[in-house]
């Protein structure tokens, strides 16, 4: 017999609401949980009594009774309704503003729980930080939370095609589209909406950025009452649809000959795009573009900068409310390794950077968190802080092209946290991404945090059993960059395996170092790129050293690196404001980490750590292997603690890791010796 996939092993996620075994607890939370009562039927409001109901049955094992209206008898059990709805009656303290649009409250008032917010959406959210407090153990007889969200975009992006693959995409194929059709498959798509809503998720794209020719036609008749189906069930969880647009659709779709937007024929086109879309779908969120960037079509082809590409989508769909977001993913694809000016990492600043303020305000600009493409290590993109009056997004990167592809474990949070924390000096101390981003920095009405998911429809939706804290802990720092990296890891793994003490230890202890420890075996010191080209799996050192890309390491018999400074490189350096500037473009103080992204040194050139370059190479991928080997053993020390197909898919990747960093580990080290011809100390194996 097979078992249907909502069974499999992950299939609920952190949503699992396996029942809690401490009886005191839960008797103490059975105190409140017996009764629910939602103010409200509104779709989003049916969602959180429908999430509530079945989440509090199945972890406290009993049948709440579901009321519609506050008893004359005073409140009681667990009450949730917007403000409006619960007349403020039992509410005072915070002011509409305060709260904002999203934000809500959790209080316990007597014998009861009152969940309440502006809008139903923060109804929603706030059901889902109840459950969480009750998933992770903690007392509910005392609540005092007021929540608002940081950013106001908190976007997903697919880069699905209607094929059903997946572009970058490591834990099976599409959730959405199969074979040039929609799947229809409202159970996975709610269960989707659910996991993202109840990390504050808010927006979706559910195609790729690279629009090939079915893709464009997602605008159109052909396909937009499916796409409508899907946004009416995320609409149900307050996650508003988007879509990526090819920008030739008016010459793809054959009914012109140009795309170039200052034609007003041009605009007149989307303008009746626009208006047909949000016939379809009312709420929809808007367009994300990816132009002039690795072959797509953009307004370069007619001579047109990127504020007027972006501005006739604009205006066009201005009217709808509806949003562009453009993409600053815009280099050179088709450089000469030999040319040793340009470089890549300059080239969103040196595009945009002369367009800030042009740029209309339902504009966002999309950039990813490096200058380069979401490696291991990167500086982040001087447009953060560069950017003052320009709306914009920060792009990350969940899916982990670059970072193992769900077979080796890297646990991104605190590479986010790294980015969100990184301050940029724009208006002096404390101007950090997470300020920028959120538009709080400069003043900005909207901003946000974008990334592109990791999901498929494998069973346990992320391939690596793992691989889901990523997905998880993405949606916590959208809504507070602030949250710490062990805490999301502590809550997932409560939410996900149940109250282990030694589980949680052990995985946390796994998913904190996991960064490091891919770090250590593959590209050094913020290097990049040493992979094998197209797929980006597995060591290459020269993969991409004398490809088009803009990705070149130089090593030679004497050394390795980039020089980036002005004195005597690509002027990179200059793009950051003080005192990064100056901190990396001197050897001395720029941070081992990223040293060979700024700097082409000899191999005995000494880190601030004390060791050469070449001896840390040699160190860190012997050690970074034998992590590796050790992250399989600690997760087989919890080989009876969980339920075995749980463990036995995690084991298998984490054992593929330990043997393929050996290989990583092998071509690293016998590259840089046959290169440099210098030995390692300790006089280790190496080929
Ligand atoms: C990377 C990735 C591509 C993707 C591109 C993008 O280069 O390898 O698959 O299309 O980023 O972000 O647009």
């Amino acid at each position: 017999m097979t078992t249907s996939i909502y069974e499999q092993p992950g299939y609920h996620g952190w949503l699992n609401y396996s029942r809690i075994e401490d009886e005191q607890l839960r008797a103490a939370y059975a105190n409140y949980g017996s009764s629910i009562t939602v103010l409200g039927d509104s779709p989003i409001l049916q969602s959180a009594a429908e999430e509530l109901t079945t989440a509090l049955a199945s972890l406290l094992g009993l049948e709440p009774v579901r009321r519609e209206s506050l008893s004359g008898e005073g409140i009681q059990g667990i009450v949730a309704g917007t403000r409006d709805a619960l007349k403020q009656s039992v509410l005072e303290g915070t002011t509409k503003e305060e709260l904002g649009d999203e934000g809500y409250e959790i209080r316990t008032v007597d014998r009861a729980i009152v969940v309440s917010a502006e809008q139903d959406k923060g109804v929603l959210y706030a059901v889902f930080h109840l459950l969480r407090l009750i998933q992770t153990g903690e007392s509910i007889s005392q609540l005092q939370i007021t929540e608002r969200p940081l950013n106001k975009l908190r976007m997903i992006n697919h880069w699905d095609n209607m094929d059903g693959s997946i572009e970058r995409g490591y834990a099976g194929r599409s959730i959405f589209f199969n074979d040039y059709n929609f799947r229809g498959d409202s159970r996975r798509l709610k269960d989707y909406a659910r996991l993202l809503a109840s990390v504050g998720l808010n927006a979706a794209t559910i195609n790729n950025v690279n629009v090939h020719r079915i893709e464009t036609q997602l605008i159109t008749e052909r396909y937009l009452q499916d796409v409508a189906q899907v946004a009416e069930q995320f609409r149900a969880y307050g996650i508003q649809l988007y879509l990526s647009i090819n920008y030739a659709a008016p010459i793809e779709l054959g009914e012109l000959d140009t795309a170039d937007p200052l034609d007003p024929d041009v605009k007149a086109w989307w303008g009746r795009r626009c208006e047909e879309i949000y016939r379809h779908i009312p709420d929809f969120g808007g367009f994300l573009v990816k132009a002039d960037s690795e072959f797509r079509p953009g307004p370069f082809t007619y001579g047109r900068d990127h504020a007027d590409g972006a501005n006739m989508l604009a205006d066009a769909i201005a009217p709808y409310g509806g949003q562009v977001i453009w993409r600053c993913f815009v280099y050179n694809c088709l450089q000469d390794w030999r040319d040793r000016t340009t470089d890549r990492a300059r080239a969103a600043y040196d595009h945009f950077m002369p367009l800030d303020g042009k740029f209309r305000n339902n504009v966002l600009l999309q950039i990813k968190n490096g200058p380069m493409d979401f490696q291991v290590r990167e500086p982040v993109s001087p447009l953060f802080g560069g950017l003052e009056q320009t709306q914009h997004l920060l792009e990350l990167q969940i899916t982990q092209e670059y970072t193992g592809q769900q077979r080796h474990l890297f646990y991104l949070v605190p590479q986010w946290k790294t980015i969100l924390d990184f301050d940029t000096h724009a208006r002096g101390t404390g101007s950090t991404v997470a300020e920028a981003a959120s538009g709080r920095l400069f003043g900005q009405l909207l901003g946000g945090i974008a990334a592109v998911t990791s999901i498929g429809d494998d069973a346990n939706w992320t391939g690596h059993g793992l691989a889901q804290a990523n997905l998880y802990g993405y949606g916590r720092l959208t809504w507070n960059p602030a949250t710490a990296a062990e805490e999301i890891a502590s809550h997932w793994i409560r939410m996900t395996f149940g109250a282990d003490a030694e589980v949680e230890r052990v995985i946390t202890d796994m998913l904190l170092a996991s960064p490091d420890i891919y770090e250590s075996y593959t590209a050094p010191l913020g290097v990049g790129w040493m992979v094998n080209p197209n797929h980006h799996y597995g060591p290459n050192v020269d993969g991409y050293e004398y490809a088009k890309w803009g990705t070149y390491h130089f090593a030679d018999c004497h050394g390795i690196g980039v020089d980036r400074t002005v004195e005597s490189g690509t002027g990179y350096v200059a793009q950051y404001h003080e005192p990064w500037s100056k901190t990396y473009s001197a050897v001395e103080t720029c941070p081992d980490e990223l040293l060979l992204f700024f700097h082409h040194v000899p191999y005995r050139h000494k880190l601030h750590s004390g060791k050469t370059v070449i001896q840390h190479i040699y160190d860190t991928h012997f050690e970074g292997a034998e992590k590796a080997a050790g992250l399989l053993e600690q997760w087989d020390s919890l080989r009876d603690r969980m339920e075995p197909g749980l463990h036995a898919g995690v084991r298998e990747r984490l054992a593929h890791q330990a043997k393929h960093a050996c290989e990583w580990r092998d071509q690293i080290n016998t590259y840089f010796t046959r290169k440099s011809g210098i030995a390692d100390e300790q006089g280790r194996t190496i080929f």
